[in-house]
């Protein structure tokens, strides 16, 4: 069994809010032969935190407030290992005693048509046969959980392998991509995720979890939801169209289906992916600059009856009908009309061109962010009758 060697190591500059964190036990995941000595490590440690009840401690720190009075917000992450990928997604404490595993794994390659070779041949979903005839239609690609996501659209673009450009620029890896559904201009990650495979610390097993198995919805996914996970995402497989087709209905991108009205043909994937960089890159902050996990909440979904009550009394509220007869509303608007947009709390902010962006120019902690999330969702609950959820991950202090 290969070992491990956990060390003491400060996250700040391993989360893309740096929130300042002292992992007492940081371990770099860097190697698939070191997944059995860290499902012994994880098995050491659930039985400690069923000891010491976490769960209760943690109900009494800071970000109780928050967290028990509403019985709509998620619970927090008490994890017996805490996975880190990008750290572009997270909202830290101050301490972790816990063990954090970086995931650092390497690799991206294009399945063949027959012997997939790791984790297919236990494929619960598909079988070889099925894979095979997808492989006629799709590209089938497996990238390893650590590789950067934005680094993996463009190698994929750049190789023929179109579908992913919709959502470049995101910050993270790419074992992070399915946990929250990563979504932007019009795709969501879960229409392109063929399978994941995890390793199961407490079968101590590599699986192969079909799409539906995961459970994807609206920046969510069975390992969000799960409030303690026995799974390690350790590579993702994407199936991509080979027949491309642009998906420009995102307003943001209509402008290029505009000018290539008479050839519509003559649009590449490329050009997509540009227009996504740059709309990108002129609307939301870069992370390496200003400290930030980009939108801070979900957009929140309200029956329809709820949204055209609001609609009378805010004539420009954005509403946009869901298949089920819900409406989606834009929670950077919301934040807006509370005059957030810009507006500081101490050394964090919502962020002056949109809203939804918690940002940390003051180098801020997590009671910082949380002390702003909290006036932001007062204000938007008093004003539009709608409790805002923070879409990224808090871990529990323990
Ligand atoms: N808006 C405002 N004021 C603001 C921000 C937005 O009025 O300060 C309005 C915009 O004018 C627009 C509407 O709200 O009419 C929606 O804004 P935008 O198109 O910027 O998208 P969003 O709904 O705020 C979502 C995702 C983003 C993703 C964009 C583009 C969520 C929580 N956020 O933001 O994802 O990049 O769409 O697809 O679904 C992320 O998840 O971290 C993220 C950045």
């Amino acid at each position: 069994m290969s070992s491990l060697t956990p060390h003491f190591r400060d996250l700040q500059t391993l989360n893309t809010l740096t929130l300042p964190c002292q992992a007492q036990e940081f371990i770099l995941l860097n190697d698939l032969a070191q997944l059995p000595a860290l499902s012994a490590l994880y098995k050491k440690n659930q039985k400690s935190i069923n000891t010491h009840g976490f769960t209760d401690q943690f109900s009494r720190n800071n970000f109780s407030e928050l967290d028990t009075t509403n019985p709509l917000n998620k619970p927090h992450k008490v994890c017996a290992l805490h996975i880190l990928g990008g750290g572009s997604n997270l909202v830290l404490p101050r301490v972790l005693r816990q063990p954090v595993v970086h995931v650092q794994l390497k690799g991206i390659r294009l399945l063949k048509c027959n012997g997939d070779a790791v984790g297919d041949a236990s494929a619960a979903s598909a079988s070889a046969s099925d894979n095979n005839e997808r492989s006629k239609t799709h590209n089938r690609i497996r990238v390893a959980a650590g590789e950067n996501w934005h680094d993996c659209v463009t190698f994929a673009l750049n190789q023929g392998w179109y579908g992913l450009e919709n959502l470049a620029l995101i910050p993270g890896s790419v074992g992070a991509a399915p946990v929250q559904n990563i979504g932007a201009y019009g795709v969501e990650v879960a229409q392109l995720v063929e399978s994941v495979e995890v390793w199961n610390l407490k079968t101590e097993q590599i699986e192969t979890l079909s799409a539906q198995a995961c459970n994807f919805a609206y920046r969510n996914s069975r390992f969000k939801r799960a409030t303690e996970s026995n799974e390690i995402i350790v590579a993702v497989i994407f199936a991509l169209p080979k027949t491309w087709q642009p998906v420009l209905n995102y307003p943001d991108l209509k402008p290029l289906a505009e000018r290539h009205l008479k050839h519509p043909e003559s649009i590449t994937a490329h050009d997509v992916y540009q227009l996504v960089c740059e709309v990108r890159q002129r609307k939301l902050p870069d992370p390496g600059v200003m400290p930030n996990v980009g939108s801070f909440f979900q957009n929140p979904i309200v029956p329809r009856e709820h949204a055209e009550a609001l609609k009378k009394e805010f004539p420009h509220l954005m509403s946009y009908p869901q298949a089920d007869g819900s409406h989606k509303l834009a929670a950077g608007w919301l934040i807006d009309q509370c005059g957030w947009k810009g507006k500081r709390l101490g050394p964090v902010g919502m962020h002056a061109s949109q809203a939804l962006v918690l940002v940390n120019p003051g180098g801020g902690d997590c009671d910082d962010v949380m002390a702003l999330a909290n006036v932001v969702r007062q204000d938007v609950q008093a004003r539009f009758r709608v409790m805002l959820q923070i879409e990224p991950i808090c871990w529990a202090e323990t």
